[in-house]
Protein backbone atom coordinates (compact mmCIF):
# COMPACT_ATOMS: atom_id res chain seq x y z
CA UNK A 1 0.00 0.00 0.00
CA UNK A 2 1.02 3.28 -0.77
CA UNK A 3 2.02 5.06 2.47
CA UNK A 4 2.08 9.21 2.50
CA UNK A 5 4.49 11.65 3.77
CA UNK A 6 4.01 15.17 5.27
CA UNK A 7 6.91 17.00 5.77
CA UNK A 8 7.75 20.30 7.16
CA UNK A 9 10.97 22.23 6.50
CA UNK A 10 11.76 25.56 8.76
CA UNK A 11 15.31 26.94 8.94
CA UNK A 12 17.83 27.78 6.45
CA UNK A 13 18.59 26.04 3.03
CA UNK A 14 20.99 23.09 4.88
CA UNK A 15 17.22 21.60 6.04
CA UNK A 16 15.85 22.26 2.78
CA UNK A 17 18.24 19.95 1.99
CA UNK A 18 18.05 17.17 4.54
CA UNK A 19 14.38 17.58 4.17
CA UNK A 20 15.60 16.42 0.56
CA UNK A 21 17.61 13.62 1.94
CA UNK A 22 15.06 12.30 3.73
CA UNK A 23 12.16 12.13 1.26
CA UNK A 24 14.60 10.76 -1.10
CA UNK A 25 15.16 7.57 1.48
CA UNK A 26 11.91 6.93 1.93
CA UNK A 27 10.68 7.07 -1.33
CA UNK A 28 13.36 5.18 -2.86
CA UNK A 29 13.22 2.70 -0.07
CA UNK A 30 10.42 2.63 1.82
CA UNK A 31 7.29 2.74 -0.75
CA UNK A 32 6.42 6.65 0.58
CA UNK A 33 5.14 9.69 -1.71
CA UNK A 34 4.75 13.16 -0.79
CA UNK A 35 1.59 14.85 0.67
CA UNK A 36 0.65 18.19 1.53
CA UNK A 37 -1.98 17.19 3.61
CA UNK A 38 -0.63 16.10 7.36
CA UNK A 39 -4.85 14.40 7.75
CA UNK A 40 -4.05 11.64 5.43
CA UNK A 41 -0.31 11.55 6.50
CA UNK A 42 0.95 7.93 7.62
CA UNK A 43 4.33 9.86 8.60
CA UNK A 44 4.48 13.28 9.93
CA UNK A 45 7.89 14.82 9.63
CA UNK A 46 8.96 18.22 11.26
CA UNK A 47 12.83 19.11 10.71
CA UNK A 48 13.47 22.22 12.90
CA UNK A 49 15.58 25.17 13.19
CA UNK A 50 16.86 26.18 16.69
CA UNK A 51 19.28 29.55 15.46
CA UNK A 52 16.23 31.52 17.88
CA UNK A 53 13.93 30.85 20.49
CA UNK A 54 10.77 31.52 19.14
CA UNK A 55 10.01 28.59 16.36
CA UNK A 56 11.71 26.14 19.46
CA UNK A 57 8.60 27.33 21.29
CA UNK A 58 6.66 26.78 18.94
CA UNK A 59 7.37 23.33 17.73
CA UNK A 60 4.92 21.51 20.94
CA UNK A 61 2.51 23.77 20.10
CA UNK A 62 2.65 21.69 16.79
CA UNK A 63 3.17 18.87 17.92
CA UNK A 64 0.02 18.88 19.58
CA UNK A 65 -1.35 20.54 16.70
CA UNK A 66 -0.69 17.63 14.21
CA UNK A 67 -1.74 14.95 17.15
CA UNK A 68 -5.16 16.44 16.76
CA UNK A 69 -5.53 15.67 12.84
CA UNK A 70 -3.55 12.67 12.06
CA UNK A 71 -4.83 9.27 11.80
CA UNK A 72 -4.83 7.49 14.61
CA UNK A 73 -1.57 5.07 13.38
CA UNK A 74 0.50 7.84 11.83
CA UNK A 75 3.50 8.45 13.54
CA UNK A 76 5.18 11.87 14.09
CA UNK A 77 8.98 12.05 13.94
CA UNK A 78 11.21 15.38 15.07
CA UNK A 79 14.03 16.45 12.89
CA UNK A 80 17.29 18.98 12.52
CA UNK A 81 18.62 21.05 15.00
CA UNK A 82 15.91 21.65 17.57
CA UNK A 83 16.06 17.66 17.80
CA UNK A 84 19.67 17.92 18.04
CA UNK A 85 20.06 20.10 20.98
CA UNK A 86 16.95 19.06 22.93
CA UNK A 87 17.26 15.24 22.10
CA UNK A 88 15.65 12.70 24.30
CA UNK A 89 13.82 15.98 26.15
CA UNK A 90 10.91 16.17 22.73
CA UNK A 91 9.74 12.59 23.76
CA UNK A 92 9.06 13.24 26.96
CA UNK A 93 7.69 16.77 26.92
CA UNK A 94 5.63 14.93 23.96
CA UNK A 95 4.67 11.60 24.38
CA UNK A 96 3.21 11.65 20.78
CA UNK A 97 6.10 12.26 19.04
CA UNK A 98 7.73 9.00 17.65
CA UNK A 99 11.64 9.44 17.41
CA UNK A 100 13.86 12.47 17.25
CA UNK A 101 16.18 12.84 14.64
CA UNK A 102 19.49 15.31 14.70
CA UNK A 103 20.44 17.43 11.97
CA UNK A 104 23.63 15.01 11.55
CA UNK A 105 21.71 12.17 11.43
CA UNK A 106 19.13 12.32 8.96
CA UNK A 107 20.71 9.53 7.10
CA UNK A 108 18.85 7.24 9.87
CA UNK A 109 15.58 7.86 8.80
CA UNK A 110 14.48 4.76 7.67
CA UNK A 111 16.24 2.96 10.69
CA UNK A 112 13.77 5.76 12.45
CA UNK A 113 10.82 4.79 11.78
CA UNK A 114 10.78 1.46 12.21
CA UNK A 115 12.25 1.49 15.69
CA UNK A 116 9.91 2.29 18.97
CA UNK A 117 10.81 5.37 20.26
CA UNK A 118 14.62 6.12 18.26
CA UNK A 119 16.58 8.84 19.29
CA UNK A 120 19.92 9.74 17.73
CA UNK A 121 21.52 12.99 18.08
CA UNK A 122 25.11 12.32 17.87
CA UNK A 123 27.39 15.50 16.95
CA UNK A 124 30.32 13.43 15.74
CA UNK A 125 28.53 11.28 13.24
CA UNK A 126 30.05 12.14 9.96
CA UNK A 127 27.40 11.37 6.84
CA UNK A 128 30.12 13.39 4.92
CA UNK A 129 30.63 10.52 2.47
CA UNK A 130 26.87 9.06 2.63
CA UNK A 131 25.02 8.14 -0.99
CA UNK A 132 21.74 9.44 -0.96
CA UNK A 133 18.60 9.21 -3.20
CA UNK A 134 17.75 11.23 -5.79
CA UNK A 135 14.93 14.16 -4.65
CA UNK A 136 15.00 17.61 -5.92
CA UNK A 137 12.37 20.05 -5.18
CA UNK A 138 13.28 22.23 -7.57
CA UNK A 139 14.98 20.71 -11.65
CA UNK A 140 16.18 24.46 -12.12
CA UNK A 141 18.23 25.63 -8.92
CA UNK A 142 19.80 22.61 -7.22
CA UNK A 143 21.47 22.67 -3.90
CA UNK A 144 24.36 20.69 -2.85
CA UNK A 145 26.28 20.33 0.26
CA UNK A 146 29.63 20.83 0.28
CA UNK A 147 30.76 21.04 4.11
CA UNK A 148 28.34 19.81 7.10
CA UNK A 149 28.92 21.66 10.64
CA UNK A 150 30.63 24.40 11.40
CA UNK A 151 33.83 25.13 13.12
CA UNK A 152 33.72 28.43 14.28
CA UNK A 153 32.48 29.30 17.54
CA UNK A 154 30.49 32.96 17.08
CA UNK A 155 29.00 33.43 20.79
CA UNK A 156 25.45 33.93 20.00
CA UNK A 157 24.75 31.00 17.74
CA UNK A 158 23.73 27.45 18.81
CA UNK A 159 24.31 26.17 15.26
CA UNK A 160 27.69 24.81 15.90
CA UNK A 161 26.36 22.48 18.86
CA UNK A 162 23.35 21.58 16.54
CA UNK A 163 25.64 20.34 13.71
CA UNK A 164 28.49 19.76 14.96
CA UNK A 165 32.30 19.85 13.90
CA UNK A 166 33.00 20.80 10.32
CA UNK A 167 33.84 18.38 7.37
CA UNK A 168 34.12 18.72 4.05
CA UNK A 169 32.25 16.28 1.23
CA UNK A 170 34.97 14.69 -0.81
CA UNK A 171 34.69 17.45 -4.24
CA UNK A 172 34.73 14.21 -6.35
CA UNK A 173 31.34 13.66 -4.76
CA UNK A 174 30.84 17.14 -5.21
CA UNK A 175 31.38 17.54 -9.07
CA UNK A 176 29.44 14.13 -9.43
CA UNK A 177 26.52 14.99 -7.95
CA UNK A 178 26.71 18.63 -9.82
CA UNK A 179 27.28 16.33 -13.51
CA UNK A 180 24.48 14.15 -12.21
CA UNK A 181 22.20 17.47 -11.64
CA UNK A 182 22.88 19.21 -15.17
CA UNK A 183 22.31 15.97 -16.27
CA UNK A 184 18.63 15.82 -15.04
CA UNK A 185 17.81 19.99 -16.02
CA UNK A 186 19.50 21.79 -13.40
CA UNK A 187 20.63 25.16 -14.62
CA UNK A 188 21.63 26.89 -11.11
CA UNK A 189 24.16 24.75 -8.35
CA UNK A 190 23.87 26.11 -5.24
CA UNK A 191 26.73 25.34 -2.96
CA UNK A 192 25.79 25.08 0.55
CA UNK A 193 27.90 25.06 3.92
CA UNK A 194 27.40 27.23 7.04
CA UNK A 195 30.99 28.69 6.50
CA UNK A 196 31.33 27.99 2.37
CA UNK A 197 34.89 29.51 2.23
CA UNK A 198 36.11 27.66 4.73
CA UNK A 199 36.22 24.50 2.62
CA UNK A 200 38.90 22.31 2.45
CA UNK A 201 40.24 22.55 5.93
CA UNK A 202 39.01 18.63 6.50
CA UNK A 203 38.13 15.47 5.30
CA UNK A 204 37.60 12.29 6.92
CA UNK A 205 39.25 10.69 4.27
CA UNK A 206 42.87 11.80 4.81
CA UNK A 207 44.28 11.14 1.13
CA UNK A 208 42.32 14.02 -0.35
CA UNK A 209 44.58 16.32 -1.61
CA UNK A 210 44.64 20.16 -0.82
CA UNK A 211 41.50 22.60 -2.29
CA UNK A 212 39.95 25.44 -1.05
CA UNK A 213 36.71 27.04 -1.74
CA UNK A 214 38.05 28.91 -5.02
CA UNK A 215 39.18 26.03 -6.35
CA UNK A 216 36.22 24.33 -5.78
CA UNK A 217 34.11 26.79 -7.77
CA UNK A 218 36.26 26.85 -10.53
CA UNK A 219 36.22 22.83 -10.55
CA UNK A 220 32.30 23.59 -10.31
CA UNK A 221 31.97 26.04 -13.14
CA UNK A 222 34.07 24.10 -15.88
CA UNK A 223 31.41 21.48 -15.95
CA UNK A 224 29.72 21.36 -19.44
CA UNK A 225 25.83 22.60 -18.71
CA UNK A 226 26.07 24.58 -15.51
CA UNK A 227 25.40 27.88 -15.95
CA UNK A 228 24.79 29.56 -12.92
CA UNK A 229 27.05 28.97 -9.42
CA UNK A 230 25.18 30.71 -6.36
CA UNK A 231 26.61 29.99 -2.81
CA UNK A 232 25.69 30.47 1.00
CA UNK A 233 26.75 31.34 3.22
CA UNK A 234 30.65 32.79 3.20
CA UNK A 235 32.39 33.94 5.93
CA UNK A 236 33.57 37.67 5.87
CA UNK A 237 36.51 36.77 7.63
CA UNK A 238 37.96 34.22 4.86
CA UNK A 239 36.86 36.92 2.27
CA UNK A 240 40.50 36.82 0.76
CA UNK A 241 41.70 38.33 -2.50
CA UNK A 242 41.94 34.70 -4.34
CA UNK A 243 38.10 34.15 -3.35
CA UNK A 244 37.18 37.77 -4.54
CA UNK A 245 38.87 37.24 -7.97
CA UNK A 246 37.57 34.29 -8.47
CA UNK A 247 34.46 35.70 -7.83
CA UNK A 248 34.43 38.97 -9.83
CA UNK A 249 36.15 36.87 -12.87
CA UNK A 250 34.22 33.78 -13.44
CA UNK A 251 30.87 34.44 -15.50
CA UNK A 252 28.88 31.51 -13.94
CA UNK A 253 29.33 32.32 -10.67
CA UNK A 254 26.14 34.99 -9.83
CA UNK A 255 27.11 38.28 -8.62
CA UNK A 256 25.25 38.45 -5.64
CA UNK A 257 27.29 37.76 -2.27
CA UNK A 258 25.89 37.00 1.46
CA UNK A 259 28.00 38.85 3.40
CA UNK A 260 26.49 38.42 7.13
CA UNK A 261 27.68 41.46 9.08
CA UNK A 262 25.76 40.73 12.73
CA UNK A 263 27.24 43.55 13.97
CA UNK A 264 29.07 47.03 12.53
CA UNK A 265 30.69 47.56 16.00
CA UNK A 266 34.37 46.22 16.15
CA UNK A 267 33.81 45.74 19.91
CA UNK A 268 30.62 43.81 19.67
CA UNK A 269 32.29 41.31 16.70
CA UNK A 270 34.99 40.72 19.34
CA UNK A 271 32.50 39.61 21.68
CA UNK A 272 30.53 37.88 19.17
CA UNK A 273 34.17 35.94 18.04
CA UNK A 274 33.58 37.12 14.44
CA UNK A 275 37.23 37.42 13.87
CA UNK A 276 36.86 40.18 11.64
CA UNK A 277 36.70 43.93 12.34
CA UNK A 278 34.57 47.08 10.55
CA UNK A 279 37.24 48.10 8.98
CA UNK A 280 37.75 44.69 7.46
CA UNK A 281 34.46 43.85 6.86
CA UNK A 282 34.18 47.69 5.25
CA UNK A 283 37.66 47.08 3.70
CA UNK A 284 35.98 43.59 1.46
CA UNK A 285 32.85 45.32 0.82
CA UNK A 286 33.93 48.14 -1.15
CA UNK A 287 36.74 45.85 -2.88
CA UNK A 288 33.50 43.89 -3.93
CA UNK A 289 31.69 46.83 -5.40
CA UNK A 290 34.98 47.70 -7.27
CA UNK A 291 35.75 45.01 -8.82
CA UNK A 292 32.13 44.09 -9.57
CA UNK A 293 29.97 47.16 -10.25
CA UNK A 294 26.80 45.57 -10.30
CA UNK A 295 26.91 43.36 -7.03
CA UNK A 296 24.21 42.74 -4.97
CA UNK A 297 25.28 41.88 -1.12
CA UNK A 298 22.70 40.65 1.02
CA UNK A 299 23.49 40.79 5.23
CA UNK A 300 22.33 39.18 8.43
CA UNK A 301 22.51 41.28 11.71
CA UNK A 302 21.82 41.03 15.21
CA UNK A 303 20.75 43.79 16.89
CA UNK A 304 21.17 44.50 20.98
CA UNK A 305 23.60 41.65 21.59
CA UNK A 306 24.48 41.48 24.82
CA UNK A 307 26.28 45.07 25.95
CA UNK A 308 25.55 46.54 22.43
CA UNK A 309 26.02 50.14 23.55
CA UNK A 310 23.79 52.97 21.52
CA UNK A 311 27.79 53.69 20.02
CA UNK A 312 28.22 50.13 19.11
CA UNK A 313 24.74 50.25 17.30
CA UNK A 314 25.02 53.27 15.65
CA UNK A 315 28.59 51.69 13.98
CA UNK A 316 26.07 49.17 13.06
CA UNK A 317 23.57 51.38 11.01
CA UNK A 318 27.14 53.36 9.71
CA UNK A 319 27.86 50.54 7.83
CA UNK A 320 24.54 49.92 6.48
CA UNK A 321 24.52 53.08 5.57
CA UNK A 322 28.31 52.68 3.90
CA UNK A 323 27.59 49.47 1.96
CA UNK A 324 23.84 49.82 1.15
CA UNK A 325 23.06 46.15 1.30
CA UNK A 326 20.19 45.21 -1.72
CA UNK A 327 18.95 42.48 1.06
CA UNK A 328 18.86 42.90 5.03
CA UNK A 329 17.85 40.18 7.56
CA UNK A 330 18.19 41.77 10.87
CA UNK A 331 17.11 39.85 14.08
CA UNK A 332 16.65 40.89 17.65
CA UNK A 333 19.36 39.10 19.28
CA UNK A 334 17.91 35.49 21.14
CA UNK A 335 19.89 33.82 23.93
CA UNK A 336 20.60 30.64 22.96
CA UNK A 337 21.00 27.80 25.47
CA UNK A 338 25.03 26.20 25.34
CA UNK A 339 26.33 29.55 23.68
CA UNK A 340 28.47 32.03 25.46
CA UNK A 341 26.29 34.76 25.06
CA UNK A 342 23.53 33.46 27.11
CA UNK A 343 25.70 33.77 29.99
CA UNK A 344 26.90 37.26 29.75
CA UNK A 345 25.54 39.33 32.48
CA UNK A 346 24.91 42.44 30.30
CA UNK A 347 21.91 41.58 28.37
CA UNK A 348 19.81 44.17 26.82
CA UNK A 349 16.23 44.62 27.62
CA UNK A 350 13.61 43.51 25.12
CA UNK A 351 12.38 47.29 24.69
CA UNK A 352 15.80 48.61 23.81
CA UNK A 353 16.17 45.60 21.31
CA UNK A 354 12.96 46.07 19.38
CA UNK A 355 13.78 50.14 19.13
CA UNK A 356 17.16 49.26 17.58
CA UNK A 357 15.67 46.67 15.29
CA UNK A 358 12.63 49.02 14.19
CA UNK A 359 15.08 52.06 14.10
CA UNK A 360 17.66 49.56 11.67
CA UNK A 361 14.99 48.15 9.57
CA UNK A 362 13.47 51.71 8.46
CA UNK A 363 17.00 52.72 7.47
CA UNK A 364 17.01 49.98 5.17
CA UNK A 365 13.77 50.30 3.96
CA UNK A 366 15.08 53.72 2.38
CA UNK A 367 17.99 52.55 1.08
CA UNK A 368 16.04 49.69 -0.85
CA UNK A 369 13.33 52.39 -2.41
CA UNK A 370 16.34 54.03 -3.53
CA UNK A 371 17.75 50.52 -4.89
CA UNK A 372 14.54 49.94 -6.67
CA UNK A 373 13.41 52.84 -7.96
CA UNK A 374 17.28 52.34 -9.54
CA UNK A 375 16.75 49.19 -11.16
CA UNK A 376 13.56 50.60 -13.40
CA UNK A 377 14.45 50.54 -17.22
CA UNK A 378 17.48 47.98 -16.56
CA UNK A 379 17.66 44.66 -18.37
CA UNK A 380 18.29 41.54 -16.12
CA UNK A 381 18.77 38.08 -17.64
CA UNK A 382 16.05 36.10 -15.71
CA UNK A 383 16.30 32.18 -14.80
CA UNK A 384 12.22 31.45 -14.20
CA UNK A 385 11.44 29.20 -11.59
CA UNK A 386 7.85 29.69 -10.41
CA UNK A 387 4.50 30.53 -11.30
CA UNK A 388 2.92 33.14 -9.73
CA UNK A 389 -0.71 33.90 -9.77
CA UNK A 390 -2.54 36.13 -12.13
CA UNK A 391 -0.28 35.19 -14.80
CA UNK A 392 2.81 35.95 -13.91
CA UNK A 393 6.35 33.53 -13.79
CA UNK A 394 9.00 34.59 -11.14
CA UNK A 395 12.46 33.81 -11.10
CA UNK A 396 15.99 35.52 -9.94
CA UNK A 397 18.82 38.00 -12.00
CA UNK A 398 22.06 37.24 -11.93
CA UNK A 399 22.70 39.29 -9.03
CA UNK A 400 19.94 38.42 -7.11
CA UNK A 401 16.74 40.29 -7.44
CA UNK A 402 13.41 39.29 -7.10
CA UNK A 403 11.95 39.89 -10.65
CA UNK A 404 8.39 39.19 -11.95
CA UNK A 405 6.64 38.98 -15.35
CA UNK A 406 4.16 37.73 -17.39
CA UNK A 407 4.25 34.50 -18.59
CA UNK A 408 3.43 30.74 -19.17
CA UNK A 409 4.28 27.70 -17.49
CA UNK A 410 6.59 27.11 -20.52
CA UNK A 411 9.03 29.39 -19.39
CA UNK A 412 9.54 27.44 -16.53
CA UNK A 413 13.87 26.98 -16.13
CA UNK A 414 14.54 29.23 -19.22
CA UNK A 415 16.09 32.25 -19.39
CA UNK A 416 14.57 35.43 -20.71
CA UNK A 417 15.55 38.77 -20.77
CA UNK A 418 13.18 41.04 -18.73
CA UNK A 419 12.78 45.14 -18.72
CA UNK A 420 11.80 46.39 -15.31
CA UNK A 421 8.86 48.68 -15.57
CA UNK A 422 8.11 49.06 -12.26
CA UNK A 423 10.30 48.50 -9.55
CA UNK A 424 8.79 47.85 -5.86
CA UNK A 425 10.65 47.30 -2.72
CA UNK A 426 10.51 43.06 -2.55
CA UNK A 427 9.81 42.19 -6.08
CA UNK A 428 11.21 44.49 -9.87
CA UNK A 429 7.85 43.92 -11.98
CA UNK A 430 8.97 43.88 -15.84
CA UNK A 431 8.26 42.86 -19.52
CA UNK A 432 10.23 39.99 -21.28
CA UNK A 433 11.74 41.31 -23.68
CA UNK A 434 13.13 38.36 -25.95
N1 LIG B 1 26.61 30.29 9.12
C1 LIG B 1 25.86 31.44 8.89
C2 LIG B 1 24.76 31.71 9.87
C3 LIG B 1 23.69 30.73 10.09
S1 LIG B 1 22.50 31.24 11.26
C4 LIG B 1 26.79 32.64 8.98
O1 LIG B 1 27.76 32.63 9.68
O2 LIG B 1 26.42 33.60 8.35
C5 LIG B 1 21.65 32.51 10.32
C6 LIG B 1 21.61 33.85 10.99
O3 LIG B 1 20.84 33.80 12.17
C7 LIG B 1 22.94 34.39 11.44
O4 LIG B 1 23.66 34.98 10.40
C8 LIG B 1 22.56 35.38 12.51
O5 LIG B 1 22.37 36.65 11.98
C9 LIG B 1 21.25 34.83 13.03
N2 LIG B 1 21.40 34.30 14.38
C10 LIG B 1 22.17 33.27 14.78
N3 LIG B 1 22.09 33.10 16.12
C11 LIG B 1 21.25 34.07 16.57
C12 LIG B 1 20.78 34.45 17.87
N4 LIG B 1 21.17 33.78 18.95
N5 LIG B 1 19.93 35.49 17.96
C13 LIG B 1 19.54 36.16 16.86
N6 LIG B 1 19.95 35.87 15.62
C14 LIG B 1 20.80 34.83 15.47
FE1 LIG C 1 26.92 30.10 13.65
FE2 LIG C 1 29.11 31.53 13.36
FE3 LIG C 1 29.04 29.01 12.47
FE4 LIG C 1 27.64 30.89 11.22
S1 LIG C 1 29.87 30.81 11.38
S2 LIG C 1 26.93 28.84 11.81
S3 LIG C 1 27.00 32.23 12.89
S4 LIG C 1 28.93 29.67 14.61
FE1 LIG D 1 18.28 26.76 11.85
FE2 LIG D 1 19.86 24.69 11.99
FE3 LIG D 1 19.77 26.14 9.80
S1 LIG D 1 19.45 26.11 13.62
S2 LIG D 1 19.32 28.17 10.54
S3 LIG D 1 18.13 24.93 10.61
S4 LIG D 1 21.57 25.21 10.69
Amino acid sequence: MDKKLFIETLGCAMNVRDSEHMIAELTDKEGYSLTKDAKEADLILINTCSVREKPVHKLFSEIGAFNKIKKDDAKIGVCGCTASHLGEEILKKAPSVSFVLGARNVSKITKAIKEEKFVDVDIDYDESEYAFGEFRSSLYKVYINISIGCDKSCTYCIVPHTRGDEISIPPSIILAEVKKAVQRGAKEIFLLGQNVNNYGKRFSDKSIKSIDFSDLLEQVSEIDGVERIRFTSPHPLHMDDKFLKVFATNPKICKSMHMPLQSGSSRVLARMKRGYTKEWFLDRAMKLRDMVPDVHISTDIIVAFPGESEEDFLDTLDVVKKVRFEQMFSFKYSPRPLTKASEFKDQIPNEIGSARLKELQELHTTILDEISANQNQRVFEVLFEELKSGGMIAGRSDNGFLVQAKGSESLLGKFAKVKITNPKRMVLYGEIIE
